[in-house]
């Protein structure tokens, strides 16, 4: 059982500090819990933390930061959600999923039409089971010598009804979050 309230779901929470210690918390002191050391990028912390705690322990994580993007040369600010995290011993109870999904009710009421995500080729599949499409061109994010296109994959959800992923490049003018 994963429950820490009788038989309720564990709630989600705004995390006012989300910090390597809280991450480690979480994932553990491993080297690289995210998996995308090889890719060599450099990544912007989250603004808006979302978290589950077990027992006072903090074991589930989502973070937040509006980011501008633009596609086929317009302006298109969207929500880019990172930092997502399940503590090894509580993966597949569908952790990801509570605090994903509250995070992005959150990022309903942040304006952009768009949330944004980058992940390893894995999780395109689970991304996709929680409504995330992958968006079809290569994206160019920043990087501290200039932009980059991006090697992981990029994913995108509607954050209001009828938005539709807009045709043409895609450049992140900010480091990927
Ligand atoms: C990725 C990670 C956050 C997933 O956490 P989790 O709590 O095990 O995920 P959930 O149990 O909430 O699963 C979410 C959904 O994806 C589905 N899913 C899980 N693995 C899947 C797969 N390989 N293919 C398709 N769907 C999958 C689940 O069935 C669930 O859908 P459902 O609710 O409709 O049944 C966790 O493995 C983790 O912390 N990994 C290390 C850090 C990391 O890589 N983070 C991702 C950064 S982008």
């Amino acid at each position: 059982m994963i429950d820490n309230q009788s038989s309720a779901s564990p709630s989600v929470v705004r995390l006012t500090r989300y910090t390597a210690t809280e991450q480690s918390e979480i994932l553990g002191d491993g080297a690289d819990p995210f998996g995308v050391a090889d890719a060599g990028l450099s990544w912007l912390p989250k603004e808006e933390h979302f978290g589950i705690r077990r027992n006072g322990r903090l074991v589930a994580h989502a973070g937040l930061l509006r980011v501008p993007l633009s596609v086929g040369g317009t302006a298109t600010p969207a929500v880019g959600l990172g930092g997502v995290a399940v503590a090894p011993d509580l993966r597949g109870h569908g952790l990801a999923r509570l605090v994903v999904t509250a995070a992005l009710a959150h990022a309903r009421t942040l304006g952009p039409r768009h949330g944004l995500l980058f992940c390893r080729p894995p999780l395109v599949a689970l991304y996709q089971r929680l409504g995330w499409r992958t968006v079809p061109v290569d994206v160019r994010v920043e990087q501290p010598a200039g932009p980059v296109v991006m090697p992981l994959r990029t994913m995108w959800t509607p954050l209001h009804d009828g938005a539709t992923w807009p045709a043409g490049p895609v450049r992140l003018l900010s480091l990927p979050m």
